[in-house]
């Protein structure tokens, strides 16, 4: 009897921690991703979400019915119309060490039963930037919306089309029916400090991050307009047309003018996708842009859409997050 009023006890102790995590975490992510102004730093709240995790893995039956771990990102701002997505925008996993990787990599061999088949990863850079979800049909732009919860976005379609970079026509001739292009608004270190410099003390972004999240969600399209926002596409939605490997989808992208990643690789095996990690982390600070890890993804599509996802991550892909060190901030 004493052992499970003990029990009970310290199961109330664990809920009022997973409450307070859960409280704690909705309120960062409402920062971040609705006001565009954080007060913690990425890896403060990481450890946050990662001791969160560790608790419910512990207390499965203690999982609370909003649990932070169920949901991505916050919920959207009343400014901007709500856009269901296709398709939803999901989060990566995070790696935080070689281990970990190898784990990855296991995992999959182990779901899709292979012993001695090869496969391969694409490796590029995490960029720290605003999601976003581009919608073309017949190769004309028609919708952009950022990647909100996950299921539902904001439409900032006219904001996105004072972006250089982002064709409001495909280049070519061919185009499938319809095709949503995903990747990143961010903007490079530099031009993140320019543009504060002229910005009044209270209004100064704390981030490049938070000034590209910042010019796209706002209504006026002269601020974004005004800002040297980038873009590079990391990924697809939905598409009409059908690729077979990741590295065709990036080249399809590069022959329509969408801006892919210089730095892109391909490895075969751990150690090789472990020498592209420590090869960017040591050209990181040269790098124009923030980057806070590196992506693994599995080339192969047929294989990937196999594998599938599990709760709001994909089975085939990874972020190895690099170390903590000095991003851009001020
Ligand atoms: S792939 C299914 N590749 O990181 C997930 N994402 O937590 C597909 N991100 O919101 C994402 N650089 O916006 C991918 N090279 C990259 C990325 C990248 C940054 C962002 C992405 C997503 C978040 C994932």
């Amino acid at each position: 009897k004493m052992n499970k009023i003990k029990k009970k006890l310290n199961e109330s102790k664990i809920v009022k921690k997973l409450k307070n995590l859960s409280k704690l975490i909705h309120k960062h992510n409402v920062l971040y991703h609705n006001k565009d102004k954080p007060i913690i730093s990425d890896r403060e709240y990481d450890q946050l979400v990662k001791e969160n995790q560790k608790l419910e893995k512990e207390y499965p039956h203690l999982v609370l019915k909003d649990s932070p771990n169920q949901k991505i990102g916050a919920a959207t701002s009343k400014k901007f119309l709500k856009s269901i997505h296709k398709m939803p925008m999901l989060s990566l996993a995070n790696a935080f060490e070689k281990k970990d990787v190898e784990d990855f990599i296991v995992r999959i061999k182990k779901f899709l039963n292979f012993d001695r088949e090869k496969i391969n990863f694409v490796c590029e850079p995490k960029i720290d930037g605003l999601s976003i979800n581009l919608y073309y049909i017949n190769g004309k732009l028609s919708k952009a919306s950022t990647r909100g919860d996950g299921k539902i976005g904001e439409e900032v379609t006219e904001n996105i089309k004072t972006i250089e970079e982002i064709p409001i026509n495909l280049f070519g001739t061919k185009f499938p029916e319809e095709i949503e292009i995903r990747g990143e608004i961010f903007l490079t270190k530099k031009d993140f400090l320019l543009i504060n410099e002229k910005l009044h003390s209270k209004n100064k972004f704390s981030n490049p991050r938070n000034a590209a999240a910042g010019s796209i969600r706002q209504l006026d399209t002269n601020v974004a307009k005004s800002r040297p926002l980038k873009f590079i596409a990391h990924g697809l939605g939905v598409s009409s047309k059908q690729f077979e490997k990741l590295n065709e989808i990036y080249e399809q992208f590069n022959k329509w003018k969408i801006p892919i990643n210089k730095l892109i690789e391909t490895a075969g095996t751990l150690e090789e996708m472990m020498d592209y990690y420590y090869k960017i982390s040591q050209k990181r600070s040269n790098i124009e842009y923030d980057i806070d890890g590196i992506v693994f993804k599995l080339n192969n599509i047929f294989l990937q859409n196999r594998l599938g996802f599990v709760g709001k991550n994909p089975r085939w892909a990874v972020a190895l997050k690099f170390s903590a060190e000095k991003t851009t901030t001020l």
